[in-house]
């Protein structure tokens, strides 16, 4: 679904990813991680568009053939079913629970602004139906009765959720998750990994997730990509990678 192809990142005289080399097939939960700054949310930027890489290239084939979608616009990457959430959650903050999810939905509106200020077809069906699918991602991941609350007033790990279901409302066909345990004390870590497979099956995606919380990578990942120093050093099954030489390293330095 995803071919990250010896993509390199450079911002003036960092590297912040070097030659990368990744896949991910449909319906896999794939992890990333390696230590801060290591180059994790770099590949995220550049796979959605963010920043165009300085080397490689990016494929993305949801299943009728591979598109090159290096250097591409975000709203073009997302359009083409890839989205995202943020390390720093995004929430539009002077909106509502139902306003956010909602939203997420103008990435996929195919009325023109004449059919929305006109209200022709096909706008009051969209309309319509995104309504419907607001309230079915609301209930999804419980937040309908949070509906009417300021987004900014939940809880931490309710706005994390959030953040997902607005993700959600583009229908997409691949997920990026950068860091959605950041900040979840130890109980709502523990359902957000039981929320991650759920959403997977029910939404039939694939989803590629940067964590620092272990158990959750080891737990959900099916395999795992680690990144140290923007260089890919590792990749395989969670057993595999902690029992990696060159991971331990990483992550714990050489005595
Ligand atoms: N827009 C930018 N301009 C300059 N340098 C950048 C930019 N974005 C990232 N970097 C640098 O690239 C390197 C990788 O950063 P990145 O945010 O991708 O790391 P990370 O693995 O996500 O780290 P963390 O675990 O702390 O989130 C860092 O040295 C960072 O300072
Ligand atoms: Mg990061």
């Amino acid at each position: 679904m995803l071919q990250i192809d010896q993509m390199t990142m450079r911002f003036g005289g960092v590297v912040a990813v070097s030659e990368a080399t990744m896949q991910i097939n449909k319906g896999e939960i794939i992890g990333l991680i390696g230590p801060n700054g290591a180059g994790k949310t770099t590949v995220f930027n550049v796979v959605t568009g963010i920043y165009p890489p300085t080397k490689g290239k990016i494929f993305f084939n949801p299943g009728e053939g591979s598109v090159d979608i290096s250097g591409k616009k975000p709203n073009v990457i997302c359009k083409q079913g890839i989205c995202r959430t943020f390390q720093n959650i995004r929430l539009f903050k002077s909106m509502s629970v139902y306003e956010n999810v909602y939203m997420g939905h103008h990435m996929d509106l195919k009325s023109g602004w004449l059919q929305a200020i006109f209200h022709l077809p096909p706008y009051p069906k969209e309309v319509r139906e995104n309504r419907e699918h607001t309230e079915y991602l609301l209930e999804s991941v419980g937040l309908a009765d949070e509906r009417n609350e300021l987004a900014t007033s939940l809880p931490y790990g309710m706005q994390r959720r959030l953040e997902i279901a607005r993700a959600l409302a583009t229908r997409p066909k691949l997920l990026l998750l950068d860091e959605p345990a950041a900040g979840m004390n130890p109980q709502e870590t523990k359902d957000l990994m039981a929320f991650i497979k759920k959403i997977r099956d029910e939404y039939d995606l694939t989803i590629f997730l940067i964590e620092h919380h272990m158990d959750v990578i080891m737990g959900v990942s099916e395999r795992i990509y680690v990144l140290d120093h923007g260089v890919m050093i590792a990749e395989g099954t969670p057993e595999v990678i902690q029992s990696n030489p060159k991971v331990i390293e990483a992550y714990l330095g050489v005595e």
